[in-house]
């Protein structure tokens, strides 16, 4: 697996993550399988800072984050949460460093296998494409701890599968399928679990094969549709349309199909 990329370098200075660069895609592992990925706060610091690391990195172009095959991530650490009270997570503004992972600028595909529950799920939210292995399992079940999502699961999910679905999820606390979260909207396509994370990587090289700084403001165009009314979200992805024309790489890409030869994107 992974053997046909012709770079591929590992950072070692992380523990709760293993990070490496295949070619311009790097590539996140969520590896505390003891808790099974669940999200502590040393395990979401190491993962923000990989996620800014790459971000900034122009070798990189697209990231994939994945875990194992029995958990993506089971959720925020319960452990940890179970000493806190509301003080502490006011003062601490607990959890909100997690928004940083939905603030990364380039395009950012979570390749789930297993159990994505609570925070996993909204970690996964988070990312810009879902793709299911077919044993994976969504669910919010934190109404049965007692407490609410917490990192956008109420909101995400709604816009993702509609608010019937999403409250009875957030209601009741129920998992649900690959398969029915394909149907339902949250995952765009389910792969088989052996094959889920070299697909995802085949997806981010196709992404990375653009040119970056269009493949970002693309992405934040899409983005913008979950934030704003239908009005200021076409007005805002008119002004972008229109600020491509200033980019070397649209010349080259619209000269390339005219001349009918590939485009060598230059990020310019
Ligand atoms: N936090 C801390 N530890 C966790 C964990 C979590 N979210 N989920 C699993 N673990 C730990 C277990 O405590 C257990 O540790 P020990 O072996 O030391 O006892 C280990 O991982 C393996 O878990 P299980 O023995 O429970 O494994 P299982 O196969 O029987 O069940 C599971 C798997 C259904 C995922 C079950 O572990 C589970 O329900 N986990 C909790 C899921 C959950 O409620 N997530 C939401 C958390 S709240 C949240 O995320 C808030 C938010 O919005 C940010």
């Amino acid at each position: 697996m992974l053997a046909r990329f012709a770079s591929r370098r590992f950072f070692a200075s992380y523990e709760m993550i293993t990070s490496e660069k295949l070619d311009n895609v790097g590539l996140i592992t969520l590896n505390r399988p003891k808790a099974l990925n669940s999200l502590c706060a040393q395990l979401i610091d190491e993962l923000t800072t990989c996620l800014s690391e790459y971000d900034s990195d122009p070798s990189v172009k697209a990231m994939v984050l994945t875990g194992s095959k029995k958990a993506f991530a089971a959720g925020a650490d319960i452990k940890e949460m179970s000493v806190k009270d509301n003080v502490t997570t006011y003062k601490e503004n607990f959890i909100t460093s997690w928004d940083k992972i939905a603030q990364t600028r380039k395009p950012l595909i979570a390749a789930v296998n297993g159990y994505a529950l609570g925070g996993g799920c909204e970690v996964a939210m988070m990312c810009d494409i879902i793709l299911a292995g077919d044993k994976a399992q969504f669910g919010q079940p934190e109404i049965k701890l007692g407490t609410i999502p917490g990192a956008g699961g109420t909101q995400r999910l709604v816009r993702a599968i509609g608010k019937s679905r999403a409250m009875e999820l957030v209601l009741t606390g129920d998992f649900i399928s690959a398969e029915e979260a394909c149907q339902k909207g949250l995952v765009s396509r389910i792969v088989p679990e052996d094959k889920l994370v070299d697909e995802a990587i085949e997806v981010a090289k196709k992404i990375a094969s653009f040119s970056s700084p269009v493949v970002m403001m693309a992405k934040e165009c899409v983005n913008e549709a979950f934030e704003s009314s239908l009005r200021s979200g076409l007005l805002f992805e008119r002004r972008l349309f229109h600020s491509t024309f200033g980019f070397k790489d649209r010349k080259e890409g619209m000269e390339a199909f005219l001349n009918r030869r590939n485009p060598e994107f230059k990020d310019e």
